[in-house]
């Protein structure tokens, strides 16, 4: 038995319309009478004014096709909840046969299969009378992601060397929409949870990014997120792509990312296709402070994210050290890691490689984590003194007045 639910906004939604904004969804403009439960506004609103509820009503039902299958279904639900009644399972980790469904806000396409002959995100998509689903993809099939924000970015990524940092623009960016994490104070929630922007193609994308280049005058092309390793196919093609497009010796593909699912054989495939700089975040050295940066409830997942991340961490050092730019990102705010872990981390980055370039970020009130105050300039040089002090040869900070240099706690 597959459960099923319907959002219902509650008494403290302040009317900031944040959901309407970004989530691609009929059912917010109306009374929400028509909802799927798909639950992307749930997870979209910053207020926490959205709940999921068990739907124990309307079970009215419709004639569907699964790969030429009959299959009736209540209506107002998911195509990805009617796969899930046919029998389907779905994942939040790749690789285990199932169906990856990581950031479940129509964001990442990883979960995106034909629909009426058109490929559309299993997630958020509402099933309808005389539907008919696909669920063998075709090899050849053109991914989609939706990705928007080119920007010329002034400070660059995690994985942006640190010399460069603060010159004018340093890079060419481009921010891919949907996450498998539900970090409270994320930085970039509305991108993360937009489903309203469009679906681009591998080749559209690096071709607007090679116009981007261009335009901002930079070699360097990055991809963040939301977490822009979520759907492989995408991303291989797109760096791909990327390097068709930008021939010379001067061009540098870049991506920044959370590692959570960069198993060794995907980083394999990503420097094949042509990546030149990258950033694995390490959101914590024990699983519960994973877990309190994260917003992942599930202990195992939460565990087999943070292990794996140390993992792709490590194995970039000990095959691509010289051949790709790495800079590590760590978190830092008093009230969600100690100093001690901070200390910790250190040690453990030190044993890995003593030289790499370890970025703190000063997590600050953003999103739903309202109540923790920004690190102050002084905190993060104790946390710069605190790396420093394990052993760790490259150490920068972000910090209110921007970043705090290698060589010194000052400004450069
Ligand atoms: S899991 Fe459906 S679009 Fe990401």
């Amino acid at each position: 038995m597959v459960d099923l639910f319907y959002a219902e906004r509650m008494d403290k939604c302040s009317g900031c319309g944040a959901c309407k904004e970004i989530i691609s969804c009929s059912c917010l403009s109306m009374d929400m009478s028509d909802c799927v439960g798909c639950g992307a506004c749930y997870l979209a609103c910053p207020n926490m004014a959205i709940h999921l509820k068990p739907r124990k009503d309307e079970f009215e039902e419709i004639k569907i096709k699964v790969d030429g299958e009959i299959l009736y279904v209540p209506k107002k639900i998911t195509v990805k909840r009617a796969l899930e009644i046919a029998g389907f399972k779905f994942s939040k980790f790749p690789d285990n046969g199932e169906f990856f469904a990581p950031c479940e806000s129509g964001g990442c396409y990883s979960c995106a299969i034909y629909v009426n002959d058109k490929l559309k995100p299993s997630c958020i998509t509402k099933v309808a009378e005389g539907m008919e689903i696909k669920t063998k993809i075709p090899e050849d099939y053109e991914p989609r992601r939706l990705v928007h924000g080119w920007m010329g970015h002034p400070v660059g990524g995690v994985g942006t060397p640190w010399w460069i940092k603060g010159k004018g623009y340093v890079e060419a960016a481009v921010f891919s929409c949907g996450c498998n994490l539900r970090c409270p104070q994320c930085q970039n929630w509305t991108t993360t949870y937009n489903s309203k922007v469009q679906a681009y193609t591998p080749l559209k994308a690096a071709e607007i990014m090679t116009h981007f280049r261009k335009y901002y005058g930079v070699d360097r092309m990055a991809i963040s997120g939301g977490e822009c390793t979520l759907n492989r196919q995408w991303l291989v093609k797109y760096i791909k792509e990327l390097k068709r497009l930008n021939q010379d010796k001067d061009a540098r593909l870049h991506i920044d990312t959370n590692a959570t699912i960069l198993t060794s054989r995907y980083i394999d495939e990503l420097v094949e296709a042509g990546i030149t700089d990258i950033g694995p975040d390490l959101k914590g050295l024990y699983v519960e402070t994973f877990m309190k940066i994260t917003g992942i409830n599930d202990k195992d997942l939460a565990e087999k994210y943070n292990k794996t991340a140390w993992q792709a961490f490590k194995y970039l050092i000990d095959n691509y050290k010289g051949k790709v730019f790495i800079g590590v990102g760590i978190p830092y705010n008093k009230d969600l890691i100690t100093l001690e872990e901070i200390a910790k981390i250190g040690d453990k980055i030190r044993s890995i490689d003593s030289e790499v370039q370890v970025c703190a970020l000063d997590y600050r009130p953003e999103f739903r984590r309202r109540s923790i105050s920004r690190p102050s300039f002084n905190e993060m040089v104790d946390v710069w003194k605190t790396l420093k002090g394990a052993g760790l040869k490259t150490v920068i900070c972000q910090t209110l007045y921007g970043h705090i240099g290698p060589d010194r706690p000052a400004f450069h």
